[in-house]
């Protein structure tokens, strides 16, 4: 630290609320979610997402729960435009989903934006300009009531615009950007004008959304400004009071939870916190904080490991291995009196009695997740010795969750035997975990699938497998784009693969190609690995298939013998439905 802060910087000052309310209260129901992750969160991005993404994304996000979602700019960027003109001409918008969209307050921007959502049943347009004294003065060259002037004719313009297409039933957001920065009377100024200009009150609805663009104040100054903003709105009830804040000084969450105290209806946020800087309020965690609290967030995380996947595919940002409730270690304990509290903890905890596990905030199994990792080698050079050992003797790199999950199996044997482990016995351990496909396969219980063999096709795109399934000796074709996606289609069975992984384990003609495999599979809890390792990349990645589907067979109890599949060429739907049905 070199500066003098006292000098440097300005600390925000306190309001001047001496009756507030908000430190009495609890959040007692969600607040309505705004998700901005197809615009906040995409803008803060290296690479913007793609239209594909983007889509994939927003499925994802309405199939978490989210009821409005920012899904661009669509003035600023084609991509943006041509995606939200896809939602709405190829009718992907679910009736209880609304979309929003965002434009600055240009004329040509607003036409553009209004222009995008022709003919959406339902739209929110985000208008925003911004009001702090800095952006005024340096950024604008404006004064306040030129501000004011400004936000009422774009206002103004926007109403004309949307009142030429009543078909769509359309709200105003205004965010008056910067406002935690803002003199409190200049943002109540700035949100009464928008309301004036729109006409907001019956059938005509109005949210006012006002962020921490930078946030600059602990988060119960921004919880005054809430509660100050919410006593002098007008006329209050038929305004939405929206909140979002970024996390600059690491409280976007806090500052966003003690706003819904303070009067804040409406939450915007992006999973995970993406988002510019620092990023925006993770809703993620707000959400299961809640959760935690007895409060349904009425937004679905219960796989929330499935949530970080794609979350990760389409924004191309690593959680975290500490993310709040998502990281891969966030339900592991190293320390040895953590981990004999939270065995105790499991031990004495009843299945219908309230969770007081020890060091474990929220119960793993309601997020999707396994207990397996939680109570592992007892400290970090543990797990870090295992990865080390198995890649410099065997040329085996884990993914870090697969270390997660192995050093778990290593534990276990290590207090059965109470031995020492070493490179040869690791290897040992790890080739019965998760090499053991093929043919000469035994143990307790018998795999559900012995691969004996396999062609794939010339193309590359389809594959015919001689296996055993379920005792009974058969082909099975199936079709993908590569040969790990039409294995699992001749499988049949409920496998989502997440994540794939292929390395060589040496160097020269004689090294193998390791094939590692992350997937789940419906009826069995968590996601799980296999692997597979031939010189031969396509039988290696056939056989980590494999292994990964008796691993999650065996989860979901239906290893072995007793099913009943008999199934040569028939279609993957069969077998998945038998399966399925045994589960
Ligand atoms: O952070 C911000 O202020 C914004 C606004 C445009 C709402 O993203
Ligand atoms: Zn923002």
């Amino acid at each position: 630290m070199i500066a003098k802060p006292a000098t440097k910087y300005h600390p925000m000052a306190a309001v001047a609320l001496p009756d507030r309310q908000w430190p009495s209260r609890t959040i007692t129901r969600a607040p309505r979610w705004l998700s901005t992750d197809l615009r906040d969160g995409n803008q803060a991005l290296f690479e913007p997402m793609n239209g594909e993404r983007k889509m994939k994304l927003f499925m994802e996000l309405v199939r978490i729960g989210f009821k409005e979602i920012e899904v661009g700019f669509p003035a600023a960027s084609q991509t943006d435009f041509d995606f939200v003109r896809r939602l709405i001409d190829e009718n992907l918008i679910p009736d209880d989903v609304t979309i929003m969209v965002m434009t600055q307050s240009r004329e040509d921007l607003i036409a553009r934006t209004v222009e995008a959502v022709q003919g959406a049943p339902r739209a929110i347009v985000h208008l925003y300009n911004a009001t702090a004294p800095a952006w005024r003065r340096i950024v604008f060259g404006m004064n306040v009531s030129q501000i004011l002037q400004f936000i009422s004719h774009h206002v103004g313009y926007l109403k004309q615009l949307t009142d030429q297409q009543p078909q769509t039933q359309w709200t105003l957001q205004y965010s008056p950007e910067t406002f935690s920065a803002t003199e409190l009377h200049v943002s109540l100024k700035a949100c009464q004008t928008a309301i004036a200009a729109w006409g907001a009150g019956t059938g005509r609805p109005i949210i006012i959304n006002l962020p921490t663009t930078v946030e600059n104040a602990t988060p119960n100054v921004f919880a005054d400004q809430i509660e100050w903003m919410d006593r002098n709105l007008s006329p209050r009830e038929h305004i939405v009071l929206s909140v979002h804040t970024h996390n600059d000084r690491g409280t976007g969450v806090a500052a966003a939870e003690l706003a819904v105290m303070a009067g804040a209806q409406r939450v915007e946020g992006c999973l995970f916190g993406n988002g510019e800087r620092c990023g925006n309020m993770d809703i993620v965690t707000m959400a299961l904080n809640m959760y935690t609290q007895g409060v349904h967030p009425q937004l679905d995380f219960s796989d929330i490991t499935a949530v970080a996947r794609v979350a990760e595919e389409c924004t191309g940002i690593p959680l975290h291995p500490r993310h709040p409730y998502a990281g891969d270690l966030v339900f592991t304990a190293f320390s040895g009196s953590h981990q004999d509290a939270i065995k105790k903890g499991f031990a004495a905890q009843s299945a219908d009695a309230a969770w007081e596990v020890p060091y474990l905030p929220i119960d793993p199994a309601d997020l999707g997740r396994t207990y397996d990792s939680v109570i592992r080698v007892n400290s970090q050079s543990g797990k870090g010795g295992i990865a080390f050992l198995l890649e410099r003797e065997h040329g085996v790199v884990m993914p870090r969750r697969m270390q997660v999950e192995f050093s778990a199996v290593v534990q276990r044997h290590t207090d059965a035997s109470e031995s020492e482990v070493d490179g040869g016995a690791l290897w040992a351990l790890f080739q019965q975990t998760y090499l053991p496909a093929h043919p000469s396969a035994t143990g307790t219980p018998a795999p559900l699938v012995v691969c004996h063999g396999h062609r794939l096709d010339e193309d590359g795109q389809g594959i015919e497998l001689d296996v055993t399934m379920g005792g009974t000796r058969q082909t099975l074709r199936g079709q993908g784009n590569g040969p790990i996606a039409a294995a699992v289609d001749a499988l049949g069975l409920p496998l989502r693969v997440d994540h794939y992984e292929e390395r060589a384990t040496g160097t020269g003609a004689h090294a193998q190609a390791l094939a590692i495999v992350e997937a789940a599979m419906e009826g069995a809890s968590g996601a799980t690995f296999g692997a597979g390792m031939s010189h031969n990349i396509v039988t290696a990645s056939v056989q980590a298939i494999v292994s990964v589907a008796n691993r999650l067979a065996q989860r979901a109890g239906l290893a072995g013998q007793g099913v009943d599949t008999h199934r040569a060429e028939t279609g993957a739907a069969t077998d998945a439905a038998r399966v399925a049905s045994n589960a």
